[in-house]
This record gives C-alpha cells, structure tokens and sequence, in this order.
C-alpha cells in the first residue's frame, strides 16, 4: 500500500466489533447450553480463525445476516467434526487469542486436539499456559516443551490455586475457562490488572466468579452457561489509529460510535490525555457490563511532562496493544516519551521494539531501544519510506498513521496484514482522509 502525506482526517466512523470480546462471546456461547445470538461480532480474520475452531469442533455457526447465531452444546458438547472423530485439528491463524484461551476449554473435553498456527504463531510461547493447564491434569506435546503445534489429550482437570508470572489477559482466560471444566474452584492471580472482560462476560452467562479479594479471582467448576443474546461494542484499540490520526494531524476532527470503553482497555486515551490531546468521551452505557460511548477527537498540540512521559509497570499490560501507535504519536509530541517494562513486546505477532523502531527510522524519525521499550524524543519531521510490517497487523496500521503526517509517499509491505484485526482499515482511512491518500501497490 503506498499512502501520501500531509493529510487531514475528518468525518466521522463506526468501528468493526471488538476482538478480544468477539473471541471470547464465540468461545462462551459455544460452550452455553443452547442458543446464543450476538450481533457486531469482529470481522477480523483472528475472530474469524475461533469461528472455524469452534465449527470444527461440531459447534453450529449460523450468520443470520443481522448477527451470528451459536448453538452451545454445553460443557463438553464438542465433538470434532472431522475424521478421525478422536482428534480435532485446529488452526488458529495468526491469533494467540485463539491459540492460548481455546487450550482452557480443549485440556478438559474427552478427546485429543491438535492446534496449529501460522509462522508468526508457532514463534510465540505457549508454555504459560501449558504449565497451568498441566498442574490442573492436562497432557499437552509441543514443539520444545513451549511452541506450536500443541497437541492437546483431553482429560478431566483438578482445580488449582495458579499465580501467573505474567500480567495477560490471554492466560487468565485460559485457566478460568479450565476452571470451569475442573473438580473444584480454581483460584487465579497475576501480577498487574489485564483486561477484564473475561470475568465479566462469565458473569453474564451466570457463572459465578468471585473477585472479592483484591487481585485474585476465582471460579467454581461445572456451572452451567445460560445462552445469552450479546452486542459486540466498537474495537477500541481498533480506534486508536483514527484517534492518534486526529489528534497528530492539522485540521482534523473524527467522531467514533459506539466504542467499548472498559477502563481496562483506554489507557491509551488517558495517555493522550495527559500529552494535551483534545479528546473527550461522551453518550456512555452500560452493555453486557462493559462500558460503551461515543469517542469526539481533534488535532492539538501534545506536549510532554517537562521531565518527560514515562510508561511503565502496571500502565503497560493495559496499553500494550496501543504501544506502536503510541510510537508514532510520540514523534509528534513536544519532549521525551519512554516505555519501559514492556518486555511483551518483543513476542507479539512480531518483535514490536524492533518493528517499531524500524519503521520509525525508515521515516527519517530517531528512537532509542531498550531490551523491555524505547524512548522518543519529538517532534520529529518525517518524510516517506519504505515499512517493513514483519506481517505484523498493528504495525502495518500504525506507520499508515505515520505516512499521514510525514512529507511525501510511504511504502507499507504487506500492508493487507491489517486485516488480522481491521480489514476495513484502508477503506475506512480513505474516507476520513481524502481518496488521493491511499493507493493499493499493483
Ligand atoms: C488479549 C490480551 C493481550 C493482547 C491481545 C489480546 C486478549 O495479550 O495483547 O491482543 O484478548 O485477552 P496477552 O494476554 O498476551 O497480554
């Protein structure tokens, strides 16, 4: 994709539906007992790849064209729909979303899985969910004890009392959905906050998760799923490229509806808060027991702490997705923005410090790397170049952002990776910024 800059962006956009949540309502509503209907489900292709997971798995997926309809066959209904019978042959494409949660809910069914990925996924680790899921009882064969494909034999799982090493959200769901499937409560811990939405949408289908005490949750086993009827909010970290799109460009204004706002998820709108953008959030509900609104976006000049900006600890787990976007909208910033404590980074669905970097420099922009973040020091001129995404859908989104604000044409390689999570991406960035911005690569 080649874009041209300088641009502006106007107007106003509905975001496709949120990922996390999409996988999740997929998984749950699968394993309900009867029928669920859920309307704004993502297009993305990693929320697609846990559809075809679950189809394969002898789940009912119906498109309804107003939404899908999921026949959940309760607890232990899957049965692999493809010979032999015994074993489910999964793939999850290029989502550790898929991968990491769905491994909960296969470790505790009657039958073998064998869950692959594509390249970048076979490079991220799995071993913080097959140590869980092994104390619970479960057998799982991998690729050096920690990669893809994982080779799941089902069996039935003990409730355990787990501390995860790392703050995510992907585990925690992990060990919850075993949870359900196990004798007993199982008592789950991490060390900062990841997104809830998890616990929140178990608590919809009637489960009983308890999170009284602080930082710790725990769910009691073998609860039956009530089928629910759900809508899916706006992808917020989806909104953040037109967000930082607005607030970077001159003479932009941008209106996004019906974004989910769990506050679990906007730290990156608080970020650019306190860098002075102009931004507010307003029309809010409550749906599902996820916070929805509408979110009002315009340019201003960003400023740094006279001292600098520096993101870390537990900031990090809840902007974690936003951190590329986050880059290009530091050069832009007037003073000093670090990220730290961000090691994650490095085994996203790339190496996102290097990507990061990479892009950056070939803009023309200066970046400090650091083993566990980097440091940006704006505002920087910028001028076209050639990014290379690694595959990687947010990279891809995030320099097509940058392209806007630098002098002259950018090359995006792969840039169709978007589609991971945003396929209407380009579309979309066209009709905010003018049809002369974006032009396809013959
Ligand atoms: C996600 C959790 C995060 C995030 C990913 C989606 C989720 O991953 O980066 O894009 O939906 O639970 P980790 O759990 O690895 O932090």
């Amino acid at each position: 994709m080649r874009i041209k800059g300088p641009a502006r962006a106007r107007g106003s956009l509905k975001l496709p539906g949120d990922k996390s949540i999409s996988h999740r309502i997929a998984m749950l509503a699968s394993i309900a007992s009867g029928l669920s209907r859920v309307n704004g489900f993502a297009s993305s292709a990693d929320c697609q790849a846990t559809l075809d997971c679950i189809r394969k798995l002898g789940i009912r997926v119906e498109d309804s064209g107003s939404g899908l309809v999921i026949h959940g066959e309760g607890l232990f209904g899957y049965h692999p729909t493809e010979r032999p019978e015994s074993i489910a042959q999964l793939n999850a494409g290029n989502s550790g979303s898929t991968m990491r949660m769905l491994s909960g809910l296969l470790a505790g069914q009657r039958f073998t899985s064998e869950i692959t990925g594509d390249a970048s996924l076979r490079r991220r680790p799995m071993a913080r969910i097959i140590e869980p899921l092994s104390l619970m009882g479960a057998r799982i064969d991998a690729t050096e004890a920690s990669f893809a494909p994982l080779t799941i034999h089902g069996r039935k799982l003990r409730a355990i009392s787990y501390a995860s090493p790392v703050a995510s959200a992907q585990v925690k769901s992990c060990v919850l959905f075993a949870g359900l499937l196990a004798d007993g409560r199982t008592v789950f811990s991490e060390p900062a906050p990841s997104r809830d939405h998890t616990e929140l949408m178990l608590r919809e289908f009637g489960t009983l998760v308890d999170g009284s005490s602080p930082g710790t949750l725990s769910i009691e086993a073998r609860h039956e799923l009530t089928p629910l009827d759900y809508q899916v909010p706006g992808d917020v970290s989806s909104a953040a490229f037109f967000i930082a799109a607005a607030s970077i460009l001159p003479d932009s204004e941008l209106m996004l509806r019906d974004v989910g706002l769990n506050p679990t998820r906007t730290a990156f709108l608080d970020v650019l808060g306190e860098l002075g953008a102009s931004l507010r959030t307003q029309n809010h509900r409550e749906q599902h027991s996820e916070l929805v609104g509408d979110i009002v976006v315009s340019s201003a000049q960003l400023r740094s702490e006279p001292r600098g900006t520096l993101l870390s600890g537990g900031t990090i787990p809840n902007i974690i997705d936003e951190i590329p976007i986050l880059a290009v909208v530091a050069t832009q910033v007037e003073g000093r923005v670090e990220v730290r404590d961000a090691k994650e980074l490095r085994i996203k669905e790339s190496d996102r410090i290097q990507t990061v970097a990479g892009g950056i420099r070939s803009l023309g922009g200066e970046i400090e790397e650091f083993e566990d973040g980097f440091a940006i020091t704006g505002p920087q001129r910028l001028t076209g170049g050639r990014v290379e995404t690694r595959g990687d859908h947010r990279i891809a989104m995030a320099f097509a952002i940058a392209a806007l604000i630098a002098e002259g044409t950018t090359e995006i390689i792969d840039a169709e990776c978007a589609t991971v999570s945003f396929p209407e991406f380009y579309e979309s960035l066209t009709m905010l910024t003018g049809p002369d911005t974006v032009e396809p690569v013959p």
